[in-house]
């Protein structure tokens, strides 16, 4: 039930170790990913493997596994328990050196880590009764496109939220509204789904790309541009998107009632088009 896979190896979590040298303990040397299974089937791996190589490539690293292989370490630790909604993690390390020290040593084996948990239950109230957000400053870095454990910032961010009874927070970077603390953001304004272009201010969303595609396919309107942060306030509605908590509809900002309140529209639209494609796909596509 609870299996990891760890450097090779398939163990119970309770056994799988990591030593303190690992440079993804010391400096969050490291990146990971997050892939939904539904039914038993990873969903968008594909998509969520090319991430995993973008972010290897931009810490000068490279993938230690390929495709066939993290294909065969997911399905098999979903396998565990194919008939309930799972999400898989998976994260490398650049690996363990004797010597603590920030510069890359130069031989060194990445640490591959790999583990499954069921679903949060997607769909369930949180997205049902809408959810409340706060605006903070964009504390993070210049590289946010890199999905990588160094994650303290995102870490203070969505606390702040949840010490304001918010589930999540919506980050501010030159007067534009970017993302959430672990999500990605879109608005509806006059009819028109909106939501940032891709850049080194946001991470590029596996959901987020799924809604555009929803959108385009369903001749919905939408365009990617940037959202000063005053057009939050005024937007029709407001979503959060992110692999495990698919298309969460923002319902109240910083104690003011989004659109008139309630669930919108075109959330209760792309929502559904998202529970019917997941079903749909049933595939790695
Ligand atoms: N986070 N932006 C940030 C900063 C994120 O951490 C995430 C997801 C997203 C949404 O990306 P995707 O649609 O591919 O999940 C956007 C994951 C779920 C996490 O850290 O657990």
């Amino acid at each position: 039930m609870d299996l990891v896979y760890l450097n090779g190896q398939y163990m119970p979590l309770h056994e799988a170790c990591i030593p303190v040298m690992d440079r993804g303990f010391l400096f969050g040397d490291a990146v990971y990913e997050v892939i939904p299974a539904y039914h038993g089937r990873l969903f968008r791996l594909h998509e969520h493997l090319q991430r995993l190589d973008s972010s290897l490539q931009a810490i000068g690293m490279k993938n230690p596994l390929t495709y066939d292989e993290w294909l065969g370490i997911l399905q098999k630790l979903i396998d565990q328990q194919p008939e309930i909604d799972q999400s898989a993690y998976l994260q490398v390390t650049r690996g363990i050196y004797a010597k603590r020290d920030h510069s890359f040593p130069k031989q060194i084996e990445p640490t591959v880590l790999a583990m499954c948990s069921p679903f949060g239950h997607p769909g369930s109230h949180i997205n049902e009764a809408g959810i409340s957000a706060i605006t903070l400053d964009d504390i993070r870095w210049n590289y946010c496109n890199i999905k990588t454990t160094a994650l303290l910032a995102n870490v203070l961010l969505r606390q702040q939220a949840v010490e304001s009874d918010a589930a999540e927070a919506i980050l501010i970077r030159n007067g534009n509204a970017t993302e959430g603390a672990a999500s990605n953001l879109f608005i509806v304004a006059n009819g028109t789904i909106i939501t940032p272009p891709k850049s080194q201010n946001l991470l590029p969303g596996i959901t987020r790309d799924v809604v555009l595609e929803l959108a385009e396919q369903n001749s919905l309107t939408y365009c990617e541009a940037d959202i000063p942060e005053q057009h939050l306030k005024s937007a029709d509605e407001i979503w959060l998107t992110s692999a495990t908590r698919e298309i969460m509809p923002v319902i109240q900002l910083n104690g003011h009632a989004i659109g008139d309140g309630k669930l919108g529209p075109m959330w209760k639209k792309i929502y559904s088009l998202y529970q019917e494609f997941k079903i749909k796909i049933r595939g790695y596509s």
